[in-house]
């Protein structure tokens, strides 16, 4: 018995040490400092002060691995008050390091810290951060990198190396003001003045020789680029002269492959490509420019990069590629739907089949009365009529602390009243109710919700994200969304799984995804300017009953109001 208790202990001890070397080898600790500062920075031909982190525009690169736990230290000494989003990160049971400033935690204030504390699990690939509080994400934004983890391969050709290219928009005059300037009026605020490509507008734009990104490559070597839509407002068309693209994942989930000439990328998404350099040696220009299928003015400027083989001099002129045309709806639709699932025994696609809740939003624009604005109205938007407020104090502080009186959850299932969605534009009975209202959504359910864009005012593409979750794009459609016959055709085997999806001019998206993460979970417009006006509201999912199911306790230094 004696040598058997022995055998075992020492079985015990190797397995303690086995289990040790995994576990060191495979979760570790990523540790970085976010100073919030204010820098001059100049693009066409003029200078201003932007807020930053530690001075760089974009701000640095997160990388981390499959089931690393990340730190991020952030101190604010800037002039505003700031808060910081990890977009696409799920924060199981963790809303405290999601970040949308009144939503999971109060902004930190000048002079002040906090850490924001998050595991990496079940995510790999391309993600990013931004500012979550007014339009500071104009300038405050960065990727994150999320590999595989040691020793689990791509589920594709091993890259050569990889490229980060984060496109965003940049404004001559200050955004704060702009923004303000907007609100006060009632009005749209200026469109941007031009599209940047890893913070640069490239060469076809005034003082803009030394602003542009350029990739150097090997004939005959094949690239991962890892794109990041940050701009505030625009959708955009990215495309490379010569070379196509091979789609491999969207928003960190792997998609089947599949070649394109051009990708289409909303604000909030991320998309992997491959590259393959197989074109003659030369110059060729990356490039970027906005999508817009509805009646509405956008910023039609093209930002450019440049894909410059080695040995090739800078004097040779690059050629720009064929991008669709800025009104492409043919293209918008057909692209996304080739956006599948890659749904592999390793990487399977858990599509929830059955539901609990249904739930059926539609996005409006909107006019309420203002006095002291330009034409007496503001625009505002709203989901099923109710155009969000922002509380004074975190929903979720709210929420776990039990505190009455911020915010009401009975968000509406549907419009208070059914209409034509997607007929003539609707002119009439614009004013929103505006209220501090979220659903609250039964731990673990599986939700679907049928995003119907509407006419009021004008149909417009709106980029949906939904914070703490992915979801399954299960169907899309043009015009009215039919529950009796559109959820036949839905796609429930490989549909694309993401946290932000266009939702198409004129037409309806429906999502799937089961409620297993308990919290307050921001749902938005990811178009800023929607967003401000009201385009906004979020999902309460409730704790589950056993152990680990519910919300975590809240850090040490969460920033109070
Ligand atoms: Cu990328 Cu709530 O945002």
């Amino acid at each position: 018995m004696a040598s058997l208790g022995s055998f075992m202990s020492v079985l015990n001890f190797l397995l303690f040490l086995f289990v040790g070397l995994i576990s060191s080898s495979e979760a570790a600790i990523k540790k970085y400092q976010f100073d919030i500062q204010v820098k001059n920075v100049s693009r066409l031909c003029h200078a201003k002060p932007i807020v930053t982190v530690n001075g760089r525009f974009p701000g640095p690169t997160i990388y981390a691995r499959e089931g690393d736990q990340v730190f991020v230290n952030v101190t604010n000494h800037a002039q505003y008050n700031m808060s910081i989003h990890w977009h696409g990160l799920k924060q199981y049971r963790n809303g405290w390091a999601d970040g949308p400033a009144y939503i999971t935690q109060c902004p930190i204030q000048t002079g002040n810290s906090y850490t924001y504390e998050f595991n990496v699990t079940g995510q790999r690939g391309t993600l990013w951060w931004h500012a979550h509080i007014f339009w500071l994400r104009a300038t405050v934004y960065g990727a994150i990198v999320i590999m595989p983890k040691l020793g689990t391969p791509f589920p594709f050709p091993q890259p050569a190396r990889e490229f980060e290219i984060v496109l965003g928009e940049w404004w001559n005059n200050d955004v704060e003001e702009i923004e303000k300037q907007g609100n006060k009026l009632g009005l749209p605020p200026n469109m941007s003045d031009a599209h940047t490509i890893n913070g640069k507008p490239g060469p076809l734009f005034p003082c803009s020789e030394k602003h542009t990104f350029a990739m150097e490559v090997e004939q005959g070597k094949t690239y991962l680029m890892r794109i990041v839509n940050a701009a505030l407002n625009d959708e955009l068309f990215f495309a490379i002269a010569g070379h196509n693209m091979t789609v491999v994942e969207v928003d960190a989930v792997y998609t089947k492959p599949f070649t394109t000439q051009a990708i289409l990328i909303a604000p909030g998404q991320t998309t992997n490509v491959l590259v393959h350099a197989n074109q003659v040696a030369g110059r060729y220009f990356v490039a970027t420019k906005a999508f817009m299928d509805a009646p509405i003015q956008v910023d039609n400027k093209t930002a450019t990069a440049i894909l410059q083989y080695k040995d090739i001099p800078n004097t040779v002129q690059p050629i720009l590629p064929q991008l669709p045309a800025s009104n492409d709806t043919g293209f918008a639709l057909s692209y996304n739907k080739k956006l599948r699932s890659l749904n592999s025994a390793k990487y399977p696609a858990n599509v929830p089949l059955k539901v609990d809740r249904n739930l059926f939003y539609t996005i409006g624009l909107g006019k309420n009365s203002c006095p002291t604005c330009l034409n007496g109205t503001r625009f505002l938007a709203s989901i099923n009529n109710v155009s969000f407020v922002m509380p004074q104090i975190a929903l979720l502080q709210a929420h776990y602390f039990n505190i009455k009186g911020v915010f009401r959850a009975d968000f509406p299932d549907r419009p208070p009243t059914p209409f034509n969605y997607t007929g003539a534009p609707l002119t009439a009975n614009l004013a929103s109710l505006t209220d501090t209202r979220v659903n609250k959504i039964a731990f673990n359910s599986t939700v679907e919700l049928v995003l119907q864009d509407t006419n009021l005012l004008t149909v417009e593409s709106h980029p949906f994200h939904l914070h703490g979750y992915n979801f399954f794009v299960v169907g899309t459609g043009i015009g009215n969304f039919d529950p009796a016959k559109d959820p036949a055709k839905y796609n429930l085997v490989d549909p694309i799984e993401r946290n932000t999806i266009g939702v198409p001019t004129g037409g309806w998206t429906a999502i799937r995804f089961q409620a297993d993460n308990p919290g307050v979970w921001f749902m938005h417009c990811h178009l800023e300017l929607h967003t401000g006006w009201g385009l906004k509201t979020a999902f309460l999912v409730e704790n589950g009953p056993n152990q680990g199911q519910s919300v975590l306790p809240p850090p040490k230094d969460l920033p109070s109001c």
